[in-house]
């Protein structure tokens, strides 16, 4: 029998080279778009083997790119995918509302490609389609904890762009019979997290507080909420969507939520150090209660024009028909990342906008 075979676009982030490793342990033929860069970045996926195509085992790389059709009507008609798993997105919240209509390119327009793609390839019947939509589609929705139900008000050009595919995916699903399904993923974090993001930011400071080579870390808004959960748990789930019978979209997270400031008080505490804040507004600081240095200011830089305060999901649904529930909770996630990053301080100019 011929293997299953899948296609993943945004194979080289964080939640592709988990869902490649997890794809490949299930016998999967695993096929990945990634973009051509300057300075190649495939650490993630070299542990699992890259191959040619034509030979076997590993992971078939193609090149192409969301913003271009053509890569993506070749790649598809060439593969003609069992499963695609379009997790390729300008992901960056406030970098969207620096690049606003780049992020719509490959997010929105970049997903319509796809899924006209399958139709051009005439592979409507035969694929199955996840698409990666996002608890930042909610934005400031007003409703504590979020489901299926809750009504979108999305606070970014990044959320914008994400509710547009998510919406390209429920019409092909019923204009068209494709199989395709969202999953609305609430944040999941891990040791691949691109330092970009708050949770890896703050656990790669502490990492340098460690070792001695600390420099003050400077934050943005400090009482956002956030639902965090633990990636590799994340992408099995998105598995487990596309082999249900009837395609469906299911929010995911761990139904808890902590703010900023309690994930860096956290962060801190797996080293054993308390942080003491003092101070208001852009003046407040976290300084270290025992010794009194400095760990934590305020830089408005990382404020955004309009902001999500408060996600939590309501997994409800998805317990109930997937059997799928969060098992990493917050304490835990933030040692594993602590722990890596000590473990590997050799990442030092990195630029963290
Ligand atoms: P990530 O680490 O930022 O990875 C994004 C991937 O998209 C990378 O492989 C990137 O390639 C690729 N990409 C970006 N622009 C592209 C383009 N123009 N053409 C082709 N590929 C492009 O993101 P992630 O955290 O793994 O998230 C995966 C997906 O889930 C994204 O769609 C994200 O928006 C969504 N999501 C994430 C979370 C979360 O908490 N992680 C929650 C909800 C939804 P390069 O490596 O070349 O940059
Ligand atoms: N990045 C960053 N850097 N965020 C900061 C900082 C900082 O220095 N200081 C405070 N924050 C706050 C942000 O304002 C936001 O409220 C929160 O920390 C989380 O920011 P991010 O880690 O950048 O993630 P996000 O929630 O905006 O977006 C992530 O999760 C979404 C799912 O809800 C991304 O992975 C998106 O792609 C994903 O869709």
């Amino acid at each position: 029998m011929t293997a299953r075979s899948a296609l993943i676009t945004g194979i080289t982030g964080q939640d592709g080279s988990y869902l490649a490793k997890f794809l490949l342990d299930k016998g999967y033929e695993v096929h990945g778009l990634r973009r051509r860069v300057s300075q190649p970045h495939i650490e993630r996926l070299a542990s699992y083997g890259l191959r040619d195509e034509g030979a076997s085992g590993g992971i078939v790389l193609h090149y192409g790119d969301m913003t271009d059709s053509s890569s993506i009507n070749r790649i598809i008609s060439e593969v003609r995918p069992h499963e695609i798993y379009n997790l390729a997105a300008q992901s960056h919240v406030r970098v969207s509302f620096d690049t606003a209509e780049y992020t719509n390119n490959v997010n929105a327009t970049g997903t319509m490609r796809i899924l006209d793609a399958l139709r051009n390839a005439r592979v409507v019947d035969k694929t199955r389609f996840y698409q990666a939509s996002s608890s930042e589609m909610f934005g400031n929705a007003g409703r504590i904890p979020q489901d299926e139900q809750t009504p979108f008000e999305p606070q970014s050009p990044y959320a914008v762009s994400k509710l547009n595919a998510h919406w390209s995916t429920v019409n092909f699903r019923n204009g068209y019979g494709l199989h395709a399904s969202c999953g609305i993923l609430f944040n999941h974090e891990s040791a691949r997290r691109s330092p970009t993001f708050v949770t890896r930011k703050i656990t790669r400071a502490v990492a340098r507080y460690q070792a001695d080579r600390g420099q003050t870390l400077k934050l943005g808004n400090l009482e956002a909420r956030r639902d965090w959960g633990h990636a590799p748990e994340y992408v099995e789930v998105m598995w487990t969507i596309l082999q249900q019978e009837i395609p469906d979209d299911y929010v995911i997270g761990t139904g808890e939520t902590q703010s900023v400031r309690t994930f860096t008080e956290l962060a801190f505490e797996a080293v054993g150090r308390q942080i003491e804040w003092t101070g208001a507004g852009v003046d407040e600081q976290g300084v270290d209660a025992s010794s009194g240095e400095l760990l934590v200011a305020i830089d408005p830089y990382y404020f955004r024009p309009t902001e999500v305060n408060y996600l939590q999901a309501n997994p409800a649904k998805a317990e109930r028909k997937l059997q799928w529930k969060a098992s990493t909770k917050i304490g835990e996630l933030v040692r594993i990342m602590v722990a890596a990053d000590i473990a590997d301080l050799d990442a030092t100019n990195v630029d963290e906008s």
